[in-house]
């Protein structure tokens, strides 16, 4: 059966999974929609994710741009009410956390359309964080719960939703998992690292955006400084909403061992952690490629969506660096890859097929 099925990213973490997704869905024949809200619409965020992992222009753009939570939530539904209505799709499918996915969410099944959410079940149990206030009000909307983890199976079941979800595996593995053997094949091109950071001596990869994170000035400082004294080069890929909040606060972000670049391309992101001896972020997806890719992670936060990371400390929460003193910080940041084995939590890298395959099956048609 031939299904039209109509996808709304919006932000980076979001066409990385569309780019699996939507190989899976034409592989099989269906048509795929893309819709982009324009959450993102800074190139680095967006554009370089098309082309670098070759997924279909959008369809439809909807331009919402920045706003507060509820202008950016509340634009996103306004723009898609006609689009949908026009579409009618067979399924409405949203993926992970953002502003973008609940929006979709909402404004799908308040038209009768069928919802199915990509990455379903994954909890913080922060209730302070943006997106987990966006994935529990997705779960509970949605008809179909694509989760990528048993745990996230567990999270579903206790919230009563265990009828609806599907276990597929992540998605995540797909694209990682490609993208490194074509890096690994290709080996010639160093990764495009800030300006000031030599490849040829070690380095770590460092992100930090998260509103938590960001957009409190103490604390903001206090994570700038733990990176900055770290005796190892710290090669900091900062997104727009970090360069903004640190420009508001005053803060430097090139000082001591760090150096400031621009956001890369997946692949590029992928040949720099390759290349790396660590990562340091607030990232979710990165602590998980991170995992993929055999890099040790520490993560600026207190808890994880992926737990299975932790396991055999391939991952450590580290919320407080400021607190820990300098020598224990820089022992934790710049630990070796642990020897132990890291087992595959996420699956085998055919989660898309398995998503295409279940969309099929549960078509109400
Ligand atoms: C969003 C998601 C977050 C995800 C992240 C990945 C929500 C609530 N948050 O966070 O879960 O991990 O995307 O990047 O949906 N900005 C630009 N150019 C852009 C986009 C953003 O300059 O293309 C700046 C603006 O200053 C904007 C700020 O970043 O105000 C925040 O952007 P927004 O999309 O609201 O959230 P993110 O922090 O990117």
């Amino acid at each position: 059966m031939n299904l039209k099925i109509l996808s709304i990213v919006g932000a980076r973490p979001q066409l990385v999974k569309l780019a699996p997704i939507a190989a899976a869905l034409t592989a099989e024949g269906h048509r795929h929609v893309i819709v982009h809200t324009g959450q993102h619409y800074d190139a680095d965020l967006s554009d370089v994710f098309f082309t670098g992992l070759g997924i279909p222009d959008p369809d439809v753009h909807l331009g919402v741009g920045s706003g507060s939570h509820g202008v950016q939530t509340g634009a996103v539904m306004a723009a898609l009410d006609p689009v949908l209505e026009a579409e009618r799709p067979d399924w409405v499918l949203v993926y992970g956390d953002t502003n973008s996915t609940l929006a979709g969410a909402v404004s799908a099944v308040k038209q009768h359309l069928p919802v199915a959410h990509l990455e379903a079940g994954l909890r913080s149990f922060n209730r302070r964080m943006p997106e987990e206030h966006n994935r529990v009000l997705t779960d509970h909307a949605a008809d179909l719960l694509l989760a990528p983890t048993d745990e996230a199976m567990r999270h579903l079941a206790a919230e009563g939703l265990a009828d609806r979800a599907v276990r597929t595996g992540d998605v995540m593995v797909d694209v990682c998992l490609r993208v490194r053997d074509g890096v690994l094949a290709d080996g010639s091109t160093p990764p495009a690292l800030p300006e000031g950071i030599d490849p040829a001596e070690p380095y770590l990869v460092a992100t930090l955006h998260r509103a938590e994170n960001t957009d409190d000035a103490d604390r903001l400082a206090m994570l700038v400084d733990a990176l900055a004294c770290l005796p190892v080069q710290v090669a900091l890929l900062a997104h727009p909403r970090l360069l903004s909040r640190a420009e508001t606060h005053g803060i430097k972000l090139e000082r001591g061992a760090v150096r400031a670049g621009r956001p890369l391309p997946y692949a590029g992101m992928v040949a720099a952690v390759l290349g790396s001896q660590g990562v340091v972020t607030d990232s979710g997806g990165l602590q998980k490629e991170a995992f993929l890719l055999a890099r040790p992670c520490t993560t600026l936060r207190t808890e994880t969506e992926w737990p299975e990371t932790l396991e055999n400390g391939w991952n450590e929460l580290i919320a407080d660096p400021g607190a820990l003193g300098e020598a224990r910080w820089t022992a934790i940041a710049t630990r070796p890859a642990p020897d132990a084995a890291r087992g595959t939590p996420y699956g085998d890298g055919r989660a898309a097929e398995a998503v295409a395959a279940i969309l099929a099956e549960r078509a109400r048609r």
